[in-house]
């Protein structure tokens, strides 16, 4: 089954050509972060528009790029939330168009169950379940994935997700948006323990997690050094951060893997590139004699592909859906 599979839910437009849900003919990706860049974050109006300029012409590249015409595409898919409500739109409306002007079904895909599906096409051999930890920009949680469409969220972030904590940090300190992967380079060089930073503890679901505590110490810290006229470690507080980071979801997959008897970890989402995070889970899931998936770091961002990838699941069990499809900036998982 051939789809072609639109995902616009933030700043980056992507389109592509998925065989089956696990071969990629095409990913065409065109991202907007320089645009962003100059405004410290996403500007939502900014990334609608910069949409709505660039679908077409990279749905002709997609398909140009996989070799296959219009009329031999099954079934179209995109990306129908969460995210931001116009950025969203803007895929939902072209892929509607494209499904009726092709005659072709329809599928509505949850952003994140994207992400996770990113792993299947990395790893021919992955089936649920699995534990998934899912870390991006606008979220943070961990999913017991029972099969391909049967998912719940079993811990959550209570306030910023990991990558906005990231971004968040990364602008007091100077360095460009989107912040995690400067954070990560800076913190190649630094030592770990150079900063005591916080660490939250979430009463009532000890899976959920807080990062908002940690963002409000690191500015108030570079903050009053500023002021004091102090010399900031950079190097030091970026490995402090992203260890603190590490810490608060780590541990927390280990327990949730072990609670729901998982004996597969997956990792998910921009913020699953980060070089320490990567290294802990390693190293606890070998502790707890867990298999470990970590996506490429091409497919830990926002792309077409995984869009694709979990439409074909997604189309095995759900009808197609109708022309009254709409976006939504918050959905269930
Ligand atoms: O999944 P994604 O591309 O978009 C969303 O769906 O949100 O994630 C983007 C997030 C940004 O916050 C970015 O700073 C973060 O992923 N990120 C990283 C790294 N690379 C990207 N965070 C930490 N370390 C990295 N190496």
């Amino acid at each position: 089954m051939l789809i072609l599979a639109f995902e616009s839910s933030c700043d980056e437009t992507a389109v592509a050509v998925v065989r089956d849900g696990r071969h990629v003919l095409s990913d065409a990706i065109l991202s907007q972060a320089d645009m962003h860049a100059l405004y410290g974050g996403v500007v939502p109006e900014i990334a609608s528009r910069k949409h709505i300029e660039a679908i077409a012409g990279l749905t002709d590249q997609a398909l140009r790029e996989a070799g296959v015409g219009r009329e031999e595409i099954d079934a179209v898919a995109v990306t129908y939330g969460p995210g931001l409500i116009g950025a969203l739109l803007v895929g939902v409306s072209f892929a509607k168009s494209v499904a009726y002007a092709l005659g072709k079904p329809l599928i509505p895909v949850h952003h994140l169950r994207g992400h996770i599906a990113a792993n299947y096409l990395a790893f021919p051999e992955l089936e649920p379940p699995f534990l998934a930890l899912c870390i991006s920009g606008g979220n943070s949680m961990l999913v017991d994935v029972r099969g391909y469409t049967d998912m719940s969220i079993v811990g959550a972030t209570r306030d910023d997700a990991a990558g906005e904590c990231f971004d968040k940090i990364a602008r007091v300190l100077g360095l460009p948006y989107p912040g995690g992967k400067p954070m990560d380079d800076l913190a190649q060089g630094g030592c770990d323990t150079a900063y005591h930073l916080p660490r939250s503890k979430v009463t009532d679901c000890d899976l959920d997690m807080s990062f908002s505590g940690l963002k409000t110490a690191v500015v108030n810290l570079v903050h009053n050094a500023q002021q004091k006229g102090e010399e900031i470690d950079r190097p030091g507080l970026a490995a402090s951060v992203a260890a603190a980071i590490s810490d608060e979801l780590v541990p927390r997959t280990m327990e949730a893997a072990r609670r729901f008897g998982h004996h597969t970890v997956v990792a998910a989402g921009g913020v699953a590139a980060n070089s320490r995070i990567r290294r802990d889970l390693q190293r606890s899931c070998q502790e707890n004699h867990l298999k470990l998936y970590l996506p490429p770091l091409r497919l830990c961002g926002d792309n077409g592909a995984m869009i694709g990838s979990q439409a074909y699941y997604e189309s095995l069990c759900q009808p197609a859906a109708d022309m009254t499809l709409n976006a939504y900036a918050t959905l269930e998982i």
